[in-house]
């Protein structure tokens, strides 16, 4: 077997691997970032950085998790800011270059004005960065001053301003690209995606974190995290965000010609492979990082590595939108087939789990009488799965294809 080469290209720059860390806590020290090189991570988006800071002593980084703990299925963070202004991060680009030639440094920037949005760029390119993220997707909100006529409350919600925010950060870069991260709550992402592109960009990045409010302290009705009992939207992001990430990346390719880097809870080379197939042509990593450390790479490359390996892969460029023509709509799959569920008994542990799904959540078609027994009625089921989804033993349900 022929080792793959894992190198990239994105939007004209070279990657030593797929695997970039988002700009996140982890990319907001060049201490955190130095060992995030070191251990191999092929580039890191500096935290977003502005010339005003934080705007708020009441807005600090805060996270909750929604499931403390190994299954950590979400975080929710009102994090909006490198802790660091603009100037004092320019030194520590240059630092960087200097120290990890191979790798690349992106400079994650927002600005309050056109003038603003400028200068952070010719500032990053001066200092050395390797290309530009204008993040105009912060769930908090981010706005220009003097644009009262606008869509939502984040720039890249309003398609107008996106293009014109794009354009400003585009022609102030003399040689290095410039991409746009955007969010996720849009009601059509691809009219997002086109602005970006009319704005000029070499590329696409989504998604952001996902607006939400993640819930409420019952003692003081603030939503959480709770700042001095008060609470604004919150992002989520991890695990529970990838079906929106990946959504998102299958609906913009195609739709733009610019290169896309995905993001959205990518925990496993698995996740990483799914992003390529529907289009990402590089990764991002932001929750999985801060969850499981800069080690997390080497399995994220191991990974890969043996996949594309044993599958006859050489390059990741190789796989990028391979599934996008398995996408269809719903009305031409396949709804004839005969699909029944099937229980291993020997598997079963008799809890009775699948038994109520299937009586109050599908289709009754699993008996259970007092010897506590699951047998499926095959003249009610349709093969739904829901009784696998609940399952708590690993394979013990499976749907098999009766007749096709
Ligand atoms: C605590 C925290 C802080 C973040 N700060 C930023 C930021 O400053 N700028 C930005 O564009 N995205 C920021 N993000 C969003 C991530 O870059 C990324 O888009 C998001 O977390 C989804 O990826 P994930 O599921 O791998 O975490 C932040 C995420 C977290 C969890």
């Amino acid at each position: 077997m022929t080792k793959p080469d894992l190198n990239i290209d994105f939007a004209g720059v070279q990657f030593i691997n797929p695997f970039i860390i988002a700009a996140s806590p982890p990319t907001d020290s060049r201490e955190m970032i130095a060992r995030a090189f070191e251990a191999g991570w092929a580039g890191v988006v500096i935290k977003t950085v502005s010339p005003v800071g934080n705007y708020s002593p009441l807005v600090f980084p805060m996270m909750a998790g929604w499931q403390p703990g190994a299954n950590l299925t979400a975080l929710h963070n009102i994090d909006l800011l490198s802790d660091k202004l603009a100037d004092e991060w320019m030194e520590d680009v240059a630092w960087l270059k200097r120290r990890f030639p191979q790798q690349r440094v992106i400079v994650s920037i927002v600005g309050e004005s056109e003038s603003d949005w400028r200068q952070l760029v010719q500032q990053s390119e001066q200092a050395g960065a390797d290309m530009i993220e204008a993040s105009i997707s912060c769930p908090q909100g981010s706005m220009v001053e003097g644009e009262s006529d606008v869509d939502g409350w984040m720039i890249s919600q309003d398609a107008r301003l996106t293009e014109k925010v794009t354009r400003w950060s585009v022609e102030a870069a003399q040689h290095i690209p410039v991409y746009v991260k955007i969010t996720s709550g849009v009601t059509d992402i691809r009219q997002i995606a086109r602005a970006v592109e009319r704005g000029g960009a070499s590329g696409i990045c989504m998604i952001d974190s996902v607006e939400g409010i993640m819930g409420l302290d019952l003692a003081t009705f603030s939503p959480l995290p709770s700042v001095r009992g008060y609470g604004s939207h919150s992002g989520m992001t991890g695990r529970a965000i990838k079906p929106i990430g990946l959504r998102c990346v299958a609906d913009v390719v195609g739709t733009v010609k610019i290169p896309i880097a995905g993001v959205g809870g990518i925990y496993t080379w698995r996740d990483a492979l799914e992003y390529l197939l529907l289009g990402a042509s590089a990764l991002q990593v932001c929750t999985g990082v801060m969850h499981k450390g800069f080690g997390l790479i080497d399995q994220l490359l191991n990974g890969m590595g043996r996949w594309m390996a044993e599958n006859g892969y050489e390059r990741p460029s190789q796989l990028v939108g391979l599934a996008q023509p398995r996408i269809k709509g719903v009305e031409e799959l396949s709804p004839r087939d005969r699909v029944l569920s099937r229980i291993d008994l020997d598997a079963c542990i008799h809890c009775g789990l699948c038994y109520v799904a299937c009586r109050d959540g599908a289709h009754m078609a699993i008996r259970f009488g007092e010897e506590r027994i699951p047998l499926v009625d095959e003249e009610r089921c349709v093969g739904c799965g829901f009784c696998a989804s609940v399952c708590p033993v690993p394979a013990c349900i499976h749907m098999e294809l009766v007749d096709a």
